[in-house]
């Protein structure tokens, strides 16, 4: 189905608005009811006037969606389709003529007031001259190349340059094992690895470069690994023929590079993430829709305005560093804050520090950061001048009305719209959020969804509800931001997102919808956790658990902790005849921070003598989250299981941990 493009004079061109002063369109819940029913009546039309106004394309499309969530099956969902753009033409060099000096990204490095800015001409040269130099080093459109860096402007550069060649980028948080790197490594195929010497945080160094070589090991696939480097006086292995400096190689290369055309569908990015089952999946994300959905939601959620400092404080190893440090501010022409460090070095005040010296308008943060800060009293926020704020964002888990009074009285100060985003790795940007500053908002409350997102609550029986009530959260309708599959695995895609509720998108969170209409996202429903903002899945610590010659069996449930959100209790059996002591302990923790990374850390570890099986086999899990939640008064029908007594020696055991 294709629809002739939605000419309507009302659509105002996003560079007459920015004079104005905003590019958001959506002022106020009338244009909000009117831009959300435009893009149920007519998505494709809707989203062809979109893009153009907002995207630089070589050759504009004129197709708008291809498929829906039954054709997912036969084979992706399309967007824009005859559509071709190279997506740093939209973020780079269409910016020069008018923001050419403007500040596009300003780096905040580990240490306060350790600053960098780039302007639009340099961050445009610099990318042109990293893609000289992956190209020079082999990459060519279509390939893979990994990027396991810090929070530096290079890694922005590094993502840049691959989408300059039409290669491939697949970022890999800094925080994550040798053995979490070598498993994407070969999951995507990459031929290229960009790192640096180390990353720093909170004045720790991070050895990214002799991780990357420990991951490499063996791996053939891998030709070049381009090392930034960071901190001079840090000595680190460099392998003759493999690995080169970017001073020695992206320096002196040519700061002109002429981008390589692609496809609206041609994949920009492939970002792994944790799900209920199995290994991380690599999610597929298209230049087209992703560049699309990302520049629009951040210019509607957050009322972008040219002379705005935006700051968005996550990682850019997650989404959230993506779509909303990356991609969608420089498709908007923004001023990106980059930070290297941690919300609590050298103190708690670091978050006010820097809206303070850099006169933030927009700040992005997480409920867990808002916790860990909120624990601090008002004291270290009345410090600084926060009067540039004017948006702040939340991001990553669900959070409390306690929180969320603190974000918006203390930091805030009952002046700044609070905008509780809810969305994920899939959805490629905003899907259910406050706009600012149209929406009024309630405490804990994501409100409404974006215009061209249709929530659906399903119930216990698979049933669409009508009116207020919790069930699942579903998406009746493809949006342009939605990955289109699983890097070289489409019926897994499938078979995760489309199958539990056919003909809708399941997201995996529960979700209560009020009166009002309001969206109240209630946390996973399936096995994966969410600690601190950090999405794993329970099947990977389980995986690590039972690699271990002296344990027999593990399973790993989520429980909810005050500050992290969740914490992470895990319930093993020892193998008939080891002594559960301190040394296994020990090795359990090592396993998994060994097979994950250094952010996955179980914060309970229970020896148990079996775990709760039905006389089928299965492990009754409710049983062991309900346990882990301090209920086990309420574990409801325990008929089915095979020995009941370990139920009884698991609650005693728990009972240490309070
Ligand atoms: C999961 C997705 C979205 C980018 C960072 C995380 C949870 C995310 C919210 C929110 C309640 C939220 C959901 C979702 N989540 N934002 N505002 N309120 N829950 O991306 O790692 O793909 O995780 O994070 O459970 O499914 P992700």
């Amino acid at each position: 189905m294709t629809t002739a493009v939605d000419e309507r004079p009302d659509i105002i061109d996003v560079d007459d608005r920015v004079r104005e002063g905003s590019t958001s369109q959506i002022q106020d819940m009338p244009a909000y009811r009117e831009h959300w029913s435009r893009g149920e009546a007519d998505p494709s039309g809707y989203w062809l006037a979109q893009t153009k106004q907002r995207v630089h394309w070589r050759k504009a499309p004129t197709q708008g969606l291809e498929g829906d969530c039954w054709s997912v099956c036969d084979g992706p969902i399309t967007w824009f389709a005859d559509g071709e753009l190279n997506v740093t033409e939209s973020c780079l060099d269409r910016q020069l003529a008018k923001r050419g000096d403007k500040v596009a990204i300003v780096w905040e490095g580990d240490e306060p007031g350790d600053v960098r800015e780039l302007t639009y001409k340099e961050l445009h040269a610099e990318v042109c001259r990293c893609a000289n130099a992956l190209r020079e080093l082999g990459l060519k459109k279509g390939e893979r190349a990994i990027i396991y860096m810090g929070m530096v402007p290079e890694a922005a550069v590094a993502m840049l340059a691959c989408a300059r060649l039409g290669a491939v980028h697949s970022v890999v948080f800094g925080g994550f094992s040798a053995e979490a790197l070598r498993d994407r490594v070969r999951d995507c195929g990459a031929s290229v690895v960009i790192t640096q010497d180390v990353g720093k945080r909170g004045s720790k160094n991070i050895p990214l470069k002799a991780t990357t070589d420990q991951a490499l090991e063996g791996e053939a696939g891998v030709e070049a690994v381009l090392v930034y480097q960071r901190d001079a006086s840090v000595e680190v292995a460099m392998k003759a023929g493999r690995d080169h400096w970017w001073h020695e190689t992206v320096s002196p290369a040519s700061a002109e590079c002429e981008a390589v055309v692609c496809k609206a569908e041609d994949p920009l990015f492939v970002l792994y993430t944790s799900g209920s089952t199995g290994r991380p999946k690599g999610l597929v994300h298209t230049c087209g829709g992703y560049l699309t959905w990302t520049a629009y939601t951040h210019a509607v959620t957050f009322d972008l305005r040219e002379d705005d400092v935006y700051a968005c404080v996550a990682d850019i190893g997650w989404i959230t560093g993506h779509s909303y440090i990356v991609y969608g501010p420089l498709c908007n022409g923004a001023t990106s804050l980059m930070f290297e460090s941690v919300p609590t070095y050298p103190d708690v005040d670091r978050y006010w520090d820097m809206v303070a010296r850099h006169k933030i308008t927009i700040f992005y943060t997480a409920p867990t950061a808002i916790r860990v800060l909120a624990a601090q009293g008002p004291g270290p926020v009345r410090k600084h001048d926060l009067s540039s704020l004017r948006v702040l964002g939340t991001v990553g888990e669900p959070i409390d009305p306690v929180a969320w009074r603190w974000y918006y009285e203390v930091v805030g100060q009952e002046r700044c719209a609070v905008v509780d985003t809810w969305w994920q790795t899939e959805t490629g940007g905003h899907c259910i959020t406050p706009i600012a500053p149209a929406t009024p908002e309630k405490p804990g409350s994501a409100t409404l969804p974006m215009p061209g997102i249709m929530p659906v609550l399903v119930n216990e029986h698979g049933r669409p509800m009508v009116g207020p009530g919790e069930g699942r959260l579903c998406i009746a309708h493809p949006w342009p931001g939605m990955a289109r599959t699983v890097w070289g695995d489409h019926a897994r895609y499938v078979m995760t997102y489309f199958t539990t509720f056919p003909g809708f998108y399941f997201t995996g969170d529960g979700c209560r919808r009020d009166a009002d209409g309001y969206y109240w996202i209630t946390g996973r429903v399936d096995d994966v956790l969410n600690v601190s903002g950090h999405r794993m899945g329970t099947a990977e610590f389980e995986a690590a658990l039972i690699a271990i010659d002296e344990l027999a069996e593990a399973a790993v449930v989520g429980y909810p902790h005050a500050v992290k959100g969740q914490g992470v209790h895990a319930y093993v059996v020892a193998q008939p005849g080891v002594e559960a002591d301190d040394a296994l302990t020990a090795k359990a923790h090592e396993a998994v921070r060994g097979s994950i990374g250094a952010h996955a850390r179980i914060d309970r570890l229970q020896y148990v003598p079996g775990l709760p099986k039905t006389r089928s086999g299965k492990c009754m899990r409710r049983i062991l989250r309900k346990i882990a939640e301090g209920e086990p008064d309420k574990l409801g029908d325990v008929s089915t299981l095979a020995d009941p007594s370990v139920v009884d020696a698991i609650i005693e055991g728990a009972k240490s941990f309070g």
